[in-house]
């Protein structure tokens, strides 16, 4: 079986999508699956950009032999080694024992890493460097860090198409709708947004850099290595980009996390929301932190100005749960955000000043209000803490 498509003249999608898999990178959960694209010129010369998964090998292989048609592969352009996409490579290899790997000198120690010495021909680029295919001819871009050290794009210069590995992608599996504009209502935002701050946000600096480099050149189309080919959507997408590579905000609203034994700590986080919309606030995402997975909640702290993390206290500690999110909130280096701490604790109430040291050390994270503690359940007291506390919060997050 093959299924390919063409993208533009001489140029085609010859990936798959995984909708079996249940985490990527054994991590994050996939309820809509994911692509894994890849791409092939038919030129003069042919070249292919990247493998696929071992998932969809097969797929891959019947895609790249049917488009060939008997022709010989001669370039094989390898931008990045994650599995993801290097997996197949060795297949490929077998089938196409005489391309050329076109690679740079991280990837092919990388490369070489996987796969020991099975590279007969190689083709080490540069930065800058071309590779002439015919008609068509590819530019080598260096984006360090988006997502590994050898990644790279490759820019073609005579239909301005954008191969940028895993830049720009999603997760999600490509549903018959290869075109952004093919997915209509589907074409799902937050789930480039859940992709981009799991993946890549680490390594904002380093995008930023890579969009530097990409500044004047035209683009028509993007083609990542997961998610839609861009082509209606490149301005809204690299739009959104720009803001999460420099940890900026996408709206005023908040992200309230909680962790909750028995329903306590649980009340005073709705208590929050409620208070919150009460005044005014119309961005409220809510979650439990045992049942929504981290990557969704890190998803929505990207988006939101504020966030609010509430947690009972467990063997004078931090909440597991809650100390995982804290965790990759600090390995992901969540900044620029206003916040706000609640801790519960019956007889050691210990983990509000656990919390807030740990929030203290994320870079331009501000507590807004003073860290409230409750002693076991909220009494009138706490609760009119929580009240008052809403009200200055309402207030900045309409001022932020
Ligand atoms: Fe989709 Fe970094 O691999």
């Amino acid at each position: 079986m093959y299924s390919f498509r063409e993208i533009s003249k001489d140029i085609y999608w010859v990936g798959g999508s995984d909708k079996r898999l249940s985490r990527f990178e054994n991590l994050f959960p996939l309820p809509k699956g994911v692509a894994y694209n890849a791409y092939l010129i038919n030129d003069e010369k042919t070249a292919v950009l990247d493998s696929v998964d071992a998932s969809i090998s097969t797929l891959y292989i019947n895609n790249v032999k049917k488009v060939l048609d008997n022709r010989d592969l001669d370039y094989i352009v390898v931008l990045h080694l994650e599995p993801d996409h290097s997996a197949t490579l060795r297949e490929l290899l077998v089938n196409y024992p005489n391309a050329t790997v076109v690679i740079n000198q991280v990837g092919l120690r990388i490369f070489k890493q996987f796969f020991g010495d099975i590279c007969k021909n190689v083709q080490i680029v540069k930065e800058g460097d071309k590779l002439n295919l015919g008609k068509h001819e590819l530019e080598f871009v260096f984006t360090p860090m988006a997502h590994w050290p050898e990644s790279m794009m490759a820019y073609e210069l005579s239909q301005k198409i954008l191969f940028s590995s895993d830049a720009f992608g999603a997760f999600g599996s490509i549903d018959g709708a290869l075109f952004d504009y093919e997915a209509g209502n589907n074409f799902d935002l937050d789930e480039y947004r859940r992709y981009y701050a799991n993946i890549l946000g680490k390594y904002g600096q380093r995008v930023e850099a890579a969009f530097a480099k990409l500044d004047g050149k035209a683009i028509n189309i993007i083609c990542p290595v997961h998610g839609h080919v861009l082509k209606d959507k490149i301005g809204l997408i690299l739009d959104k980009y720009l803001l999460w590579a420099q940890y900026q905000s996408e709206q005023k609203g908040i992200t309230i996390a909680y962790a909750s034994m028995y329903g306590n700590t649980k009340d005073a986080a709705f208590l929050l929301a409620n208070e919150l919309a009460i005044n005014g606030v119309t961005n409220i995402d809510l979650f439990d932190v045992s049942e929504t997975d981290i990557s969704y909640i890190i998803s929505s702290i990207y988006k939101n100005t504020h966030f609010a993390l509430l947690s009972p206290t467990y063997n004078l500690e931090i909440y597991p749960k809650m100390r995982a999110l804290i965790d990759d909130m600090k390995m992901l280096t969540i900044r620029n955000k206003k916040a706000f701490i609640v801790g519960n604790g019956s007889w050691a109430p210990v983990v509000t000043e656990k919390i807030s040291k740990e929030v203290s050390e994320l870079q331009n994270v501000e507590q807004i209000v003073k860290a409230l503690t409750i002693k076991s359940a909220l009494d009138d007291s706490t609760a009119k803490e929580v009240r008052d506390a809403a009200k200055i919060i309402a207030e900045d997050i309409k001022n932020s």
